[in-house]
């Protein structure tokens, strides 16, 4: 694979999960890698510190997305850090699940707070991004699995169908500029965002639904945003890419 070598890229979320994966798997491959967080602060330095154990190259940045001002704190960290360099490479993935956002509980402001982060977000977010990125640079959205199978949290999956659909617009915008758009959508991967999954009875139950026989790992995910990254593909734009090892394919 034609790695990542004398890039940039911002990856949301990187202090933990896969957004963590990501970062490293990019940084692996050359990149100088913005690693974002929240409130994290612990993680996202011990991202940073992983990467550079490892010969990598990596800065950490705090901006809490989905409130008043995320965007602006969040440019000014990515300028000072880029440095007057461009942006190669940027990967929407900071996101979280509000598992009380049912049809039954949600309220008007838990939905607003899960728009705002998940969806507000990471618009705004490559508005700004694409007045630093390079022609031909690449954009990557991590959605999810629930944008077609059903989950009682509603707003959530809602979240993630309309980053699908900003994702396949955006890339027929950009096509001009050689930039493409991907999405990459995880099956149930063990994360901090799926604790649930550290109850052994919950991890045989999702292998039993995964054809390869085990939930996810935030490095399955990582590896496919570093190709959709790479030069290996240049010529796919527009897709979603479903990374979950055959969840719900169908009864054994
Ligand atoms: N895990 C899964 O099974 C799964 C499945 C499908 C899709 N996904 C998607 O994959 C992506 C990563 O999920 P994950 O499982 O790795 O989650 P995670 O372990 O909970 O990590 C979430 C990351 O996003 C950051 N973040 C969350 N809300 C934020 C906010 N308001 N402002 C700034 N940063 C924020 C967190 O920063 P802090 O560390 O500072 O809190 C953290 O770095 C998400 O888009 C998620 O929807 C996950």
């Amino acid at each position: 694979m034609t790695g990542a070598s004398g890039r940039t890229a911002l990856v949301t979320g990187a202090s933990r999960g896969i957004g963590r994966a990501v970062a490293e798997r990019l940084a692996a491959e050359g990149a100088y890698v913005v690693v974002h967080y929240g409130s994290r602060k612990d993680a996202a330095e011990e991202t940073v510190a992983a990467i550079r154990r490892s010969g990598g190259q990596a800065f950490a940045l705090r901006a809490e997305l989905g409130v008043d001002g995320d965007v602006d704190t969040l440019f000014a960290g990515l300028e000072e850090a880029l440095a007057g360099r461009p942006l190669d490479i940027l990967v929407n993935n900071a996101a979280f699940i509000d598992y009380g956002a049912t049809i039954d509980a949600v309220t008007p402001d838990a939905y607003e707070r899960q728009f705002a982060t998940n969806v507000r977000a990471p618009l705004f977010v490559t508005q700004r991004a694409l007045r630093l990125m390079t022609d031909g640079g690449r954009i990557i959205n991590i959605s999810s699995g629930v944008t077609w199978f059903a989950t009682p949290e509603i707003v959530y999956a809602m979240t993630k169908g309309a980053l699908n659909v900003f994702s396949r617009s955006l890339a027929r915008t950009l096509g001009p500029r050689g930039i493409t758009v991907n999405t990459v959508s995880p099956g149930i991967t063990g994360t901090d965002m799926n604790d649930w999954l550290r109850d052994p009875d919950a991890t045989r139950r999702v292998a039993g639904m995964t054809a390869l026989g085990r939930p996810g790992e935030p490095a399955d995910i990582g590896d496919v945003v570093a190709f959709l990254a790479s030069d290996d593909a240049r010529w796919i734009t527009g897709q979603t890419i479903e990374v979950n090892g055959g969840l719900y394919l169908g009864p054994q």
